[in-house]
């Protein structure tokens, strides 16, 4: 069973849909940990599932690097150690070995960038949900981007972090075809209808091994 830390800065809606999935006893991932960067209106999801959450405020450190060594203090105090030895042990109910991570740390509306050395320390057991087809429309504006390039199509990404910003090995996309005239608010929430069941289903792959993470 993969255990998951989400991290979140806003709705939470990614989260909420983890956290729909797992209610299925098949479904291979388990949220061990809510991690937000602020008062994020999604961890009510956290307190409703009864979910461990904490708040972790990059402001209250005095640099990046030592907000980051919270982050992973956080994340093992939960129990929560990605690194590359850390496979999943468990034995397969078809016979074949089991070499999937333990753990994973899933950015989902976090709207922080995260430190290098905590990036690189947890490499490749960290993933992102973006909005957009990357490597088109990278960052915090990757809707509004879209929508200014007068692009045909858009999408959502989910891929592993690296340093850059949106630049990790991509994972899976799901494209959706962008409508005349349609503004940033309607199109993010299509993006995002896309985007959930895209996580989910990324991060079951995942656990059960069918997609392999790439190497160090
Ligand atoms: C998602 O579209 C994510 O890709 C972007 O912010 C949105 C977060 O949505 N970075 P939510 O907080 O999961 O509802």
């Amino acid at each position: 069973m993969l255990k998951i830390a989400v991290l979140i800065s806003g709705t939470g809606s990614n989260l909420q849909a983890i956290l729909q999935a797992q209610k299925n006893p098949d479904y291979p991932a388990r949220v061990a940990l809510v991690l937000a960067d602020r008062d994020a209106p999604g961890l009510q999801h956290a307190r409703d599932a009864n979910i461990p959450h904490e708040t972790v405020r990059p402001t209250k450190y005095p640099n990046r690097a030592d907000w980051g060594e919270k982050l992973t203090e956080t994340l093992a105090a939960h129990e929560i150690t990605p690194s590359a030895g850390d496979t999943d042990k468990t034995a397969r109910q078809d016979g074949t070995p089991a070499h999937p991570p333990a753990c994973l740390i899933v950015s989902a509306g976090f709207m922080r960038i995260l430190p290098p050395g905590f990036v690189t320390r947890h490499y490749p057991h960290i993933i992102n949900t973006h909005p957009a087809l990357l490597p088109r429309y990278p960052g915090a504006h990757a809707v509004c981007d879209a929508l200014t390039a007068n692009a045909k199509q858009t999408g959502a990404t989910v891929h592993v972090i690296d340093t850059g910003i949106d630049t990790g090995p991509i994972l899976r996309q799901t494209v959706l075809n962008i409508k005349p005239g349609e503004n940033e608010t309607s199109l993010h929430e299509r993006i995002k209808n896309v985007e959930r069941p895209l996580l989910v289903d990324t991060i079951a792959r995942i656990a059960n091994g069918t997609l392999t993470l790439p190497t160090r």
